[in-house]
């Protein structure tokens, strides 16, 4: 069945969104199934640049179906004002061709607020992502489905009254802001009801006729709520597990594609044992242009971490590497790799040659220095995973493909 995955096997911000625009106009159905409006992709099309947060990818390449899962949180101020962006720019958006399901929470004003209030030690992207989580954890939350019930009105006061209960840091005048939104909150809410469903029947179909579907993960394996830098990390399930809880029907993903980014980067807080805080870490920056999609924030860089990607491996089951954003790496003279950590939990790193030519747009493998291939061939061997596709820039032109992605 063709059916892919593609991850992010580091922090984020690997360069999904390439990858994912690449296939989505192959794809019958594109689904996204956890994070939010945390996310953000950069899609170049001729000279049009598209940029999404929460609508999947395939609505610009046209896909027949494009679904936000139940695993999301969507605001519907963000969504709207997105979708309006997208038709503006000539994107076709009908109930036919995209669906919120039903089962997707709500991220609501006061969950923004909560996030500005409470989370700055994690350097978050304050869209409110942490605390619609919690509430849909703690069985407080508001699903998508209260549209299309007709009960929104009614849990938006009830979740309000809880606020007011549980959360000392919204004061009176915040309450009172928050209850005022109500209005504009109904007026939105009638835009997007059209497009709230129950989407598990339509997967469950794309499936059995063995069409070709496109999940879509956000944010990088180590935000993951599970397994990533806890508390240092988003709030969904980024690897391939959230998948399954995020959707709602089971799928045997053929190519479970990693994206791996030739070094590291991290925006916010937490640890990153290969951080280079020196020139070398400033040089990636710039020729990376290392600034957050959805905040503008400075990414922080670092060298290659084998270790934590070997574990990356390990988590999503990854039989396809894509490994992005090679030419960055050229000019910077040797290059280290961290192949482990020792007992203090420093990195231990082997030391690779590096070269100086602009590899910019290169198409053939071949054609790189051979110390680029020799860097290459070192992780592939290292992660005993294939690297199927080099990127070597921002053009959906400037790959390297080694092994197809497609099964027919
Ligand atoms: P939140 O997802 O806004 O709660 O932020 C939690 C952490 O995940 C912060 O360190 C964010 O910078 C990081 N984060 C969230 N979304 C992304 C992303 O799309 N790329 C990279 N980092 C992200």
């Amino acid at each position: 069945m063709p059916a892919y995955i593609v991850i992010g096997a580091q922090w984020g911000d690997e360069g999904k969104g390439k990858i994912v625009d690449v296939l989505a106009e192959k794809m019958d159905l594109v689904l996204r199934f956890q994070g939010g409006a945390n996310a953000g992709h950069t899609v170049l099309h001729g000279n049009t640049k598209y940029v999404t947060h929460l609508v999947p990818s395939g609505v610009i390449s046209g896909c027949a179906l494009n679904i936000i899962g139940n695993g999301c949180v969507v605001c519907p101020f963000t969504l709207l004002e997105e979708m309006q962006i997208l038709e503006k720019q000539g994107v076709c958006i009908t109930p036919a061709n995209f669906v919120i399901s039903e089962a997707a929470h709500m991220v609501l004003p006061v969950h923004k607020y909560l996030d500005k209030r409470l989370n700055e030690r994690i350097g978050t992207t304050v869209r409110g992502i942490g605390p619609a989580y919690t509430d849909k954890i703690s069985r407080s939350g508001i699903r998508w489905e209260t549209v299309v019930k007709g009960t929104f009105e009614a849990a938006y006061h009830e979740h309000l009254d809880y606020v007011e209960k549980v959360f000392a840091v919204v004061d009176k005048d915040e309450m009172d802001r928050l209850r005022a939104s109500l209005p504009q909150l109904l007026e939105t809410l009638e835009k997007l009801q059209p497009f709230v469903q129950d989407a598990r029947p339509q997967l469950a179909e794309a499936i059995r006729e063995n069409k070709k579907i496109l999940f879509e993960g956000a944010q990088g394996t180590f935000l993951d709520i599970d397994h990533g830098t806890y508390p240092f990390v988003t709030s969904s399930s980024t690897s391939i597990g959230g998948a399954f809880t995020g959707s709602g029907v089971f799928l045997d993903f053929d190519k479970r594609i990693g994206i791996v980014k030739s070094y590291t980067t991290r925006v916010g807080e937490g640890p990153f044992p290969t951080e280079l805080l020196d020139a070398n870490g400033e040089k990636l920056r710039k020729n990376g242009n290392e600034y957050g999609a959805t905040t503008g924030r400075p990414r922080r860089c670092g060298w290659l971490d084998l270790a934590l990607l070997k574990r990356s491996c390990l988590i999503n089951g990854f039989n396809y590497l894509v490994f992005s954003k090679i030419s960055c790496l050229s000019g910077l003279g040797t290059l280290k790799v961290a192949i482990d950590y020792d007992a203090a939990g420093k990195p231990v790193y082997t030391e690779l040659p590096g070269w100086d030519e602009d590899i910019e747009g290169c198409r053939d493998f071949n054609a790189l220095p051979e110390n680029c291939r020799n860097y290459i061939k070192f992780v592939e061997d290292f992660l005993q995973v294939p690297i199927g596709l080099v990127s070597t820039g921002p053009d959906r032109e400037h790959v390297i493909l080694r092994k197809t992605l497609f099964t027919s």
